[in-house]
């Protein structure tokens, strides 16, 4: 009777268990993509090709991709219809065409500075679509660096608007996707973008897999690759180098959960980011075997009491850093002039196997010890000379001051 009975307080803590170390990730089964078969393939005209890519794609069976096969494409902004995908094939590269007129909503501000930063549409737009893609080992060039057309300067240059104070550039994103189900990206190259290379939108199902971001430091606003208000995402073995955060999960219009994000490597950029806007909520992510190796910020937690919400189930584990200035950064003011009446609130952040080679800054600021930060840590090692800061934040278990070594493996410390 009493066998039975601790056999099935076994089994329940199994099950939970089960239940409990599963949750925190994309709930998929996600492996490798496997890149779609050609339903045409076109060569580069060394003209605008935008007709030529837009009637292929439309014109695609579902499951087929259109392949750009080989040269040079120049187009302007692309739509990928449901169930068809986008192949750039190795030697070929896309780029957008630098002219804010063909990006334009309709407010003629695409190509300058305002208070909104709304104003263009992206190169590439999936909208509404289930199971489309964009594939390739080709490259699709944003051009930012470009003097735009009828303009002196470039998307990344433009100058800022003197009668506005806040200033957001209207740029167009390289990849948006909104409202979409079951979207891959896999093994394409993406550089620089005059804004956010890849931004979803309430999409469900979206693998991001073996991609390269290359895009400068110097580049403005030029997130990698940015989940909103999106579900199970994978963004796995890809190489991320930019001048803003290589990732950042976002919830401005709805909750971001159920996210992994394993085995990559960061170059250059602002890190792995949650946040600022937050206030849908940002849940149970896995942030596994990571390599930063030179971005300003490792793992980052930003937010603030206007863009505030509850981050909560977050857990970084296996992950290497070198030359990162701020290794580890839970703001709960993070644009100190940014106040609303939202509440940020921080819980169940896991650090667990962080290795971090060179001394840095460690910032934990929460609001206040009625709702201070939590976060809990094993296995941390961190450099002597390092600066810690904390303020209304619980930091429970250990780490040390004996990180040794000089050089990080690929993709994390493992
Ligand atoms: C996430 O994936 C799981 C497993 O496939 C599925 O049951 C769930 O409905 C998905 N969530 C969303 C929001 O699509
Ligand atoms: C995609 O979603 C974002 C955020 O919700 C929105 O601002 C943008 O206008 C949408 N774009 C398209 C093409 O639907
Ligand atoms: C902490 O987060 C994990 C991962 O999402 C979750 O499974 C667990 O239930 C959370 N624990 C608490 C006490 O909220």
């Amino acid at each position: 009777m009493l066998g039975q009975y601790y056999f099935w307080c076994l089994a329940v803590v199994i099950i939970w268990l089960q239940v409990y170390t599963v949750s925190a990730r994309d709930l998929r089964t996600v492996t490798e993509p496997k890149t779609p078969q050609s339903c045409t393939a076109l060569k580069a005209t060394s003209e605008d090709d935008t007709k030529n890519i837009q009637k292929a794609l439309d014109s695609c069976a579902r499951g087929k991709a259109v392949e750009l096969s080989s040269g040079t494409f120049y187009s302007g902004p692309l739509n990928i219809p449901s169930g068809v995908s986008l192949l750039v094939a190795s030697g070929a590269t896309l780029k957008a065409l630098p002219n804010p007129t063909l990006y334009d909503l309709g407010s003629k501000t695409c190509g300058t500075q305002d208070q909104y930063g709304v104003g263009c549409k992206a190169f590439i737009t999936i909208h509404g679509a289930k199971g489309s893609g964009i594939y390739g080992k080709g490259t699709i060039d944003g051009q930012g660096e470009e003097k735009m057309t009828g303009k002196n300067e470039a998307w990344w240059k433009m100058p800022a608007n003197t009668n506005v104070k806040v200033n957001a550039r209207n740029a167009p994103r390289l990849i948006q996707i909104n409202d979409s189900v079951d979207i891959t990206l896999y093994q394409i190259t993406l550089k620089n973008s005059p804004l956010y290379h890849v931004a979803s939108s309430k999409t469900y199902g979206l693998t991001v897999w073996d991609i390269t971001i290359d895009t400068p430091s110097s580049a403005p606003n030029t997130d990698g690759v940015d989940p909103m208000g999106s579900q199970n995402v994978t963004i796995a073995h890809c190489r991320i180098s930019t001048g803003d955060d290589n990732v950042a999960i976002k919830a401005i219009t709805a909750p971001s959960r159920h996210i992994s994000v394993l085995n990559n490597h960061f170059g250059t950029g602002h890190g792995m980011s949650i946040g600022s806007e937050i206030t849908y909520g940002a849940s149970d992510v896995t942030v596994s075997g990571l390599t930063l190796d030179g971005t300003t910020n490792g793992l980052r937690v930003k937010s603030n009491t206007f863009r505030g919400g509850l981050v909560t189930g977050i857990t970084y584990s296996n992950v290497c850093m070198r030359n990162v200035r701020n290794p580890i950064v839970l703001d709960m003011e993070y644009g100190r002039n940014v106040v609303g009446n939202l509440t940020p609130e921080f819980r169940n952040i896991t650090f667990t196997n962080v290795k971090v080679l060179t001394d840095g800054t460690f910032t934990f600021d929460g609001l206040s010890d009625s709702k201070p930060i939590e976060a809990s840590m094993k296995d941390v090692h961190i450099k002597k000379g390092s600066k810690w800061i904390s303020k209304h934040a619980k930091i429970t278990g250990t780490w040390a001051e004996d990180a040794t070594g000089i050089t990080c493996g690929t993709t994390g410390n493992v």
